[in-house]
């Protein structure tokens, strides 16, 4: 089980962060995922500037943007999911 949480503080969902979180939910679904990965919104993650910000496990990822989801979830999260 991996965690996804999409930061939607007001910056972040200024700068698309719920356009972020359909992205993703696509990724999920296209690689049934459904049970593997816990999709969760987040509060201000304190890194507003660089938004969209989101937190993978324990790590944090900046500058999300519904295009380069597809390429985040298959470097980070399938790498994780598959390691
Ligand atoms: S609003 Fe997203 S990091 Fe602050």
């Amino acid at each position: 089980m991996i965690s996804i949480q999409v930061c939607v503080g007001s910056s972040c969902h200024l700068k698309g962060a719920h356009d972020v979180v359909q992205a993703f939910k696509k990724q999920i679904s296209a690689y049934k995922l459904d049970n593997e990965v816990f999709l969760t919104g987040a509060f201000c993650l304190g890194k507003c500037l660089d938004g969209v910000s989101i937190k993978i496990d324990d790590e944090l990822v900046l500058g999300v943007q519904p295009d380069n989801v597809p390429e985040i979830f298959q470097n980070r999260v399938l790498d994780i999911l598959g390691g």
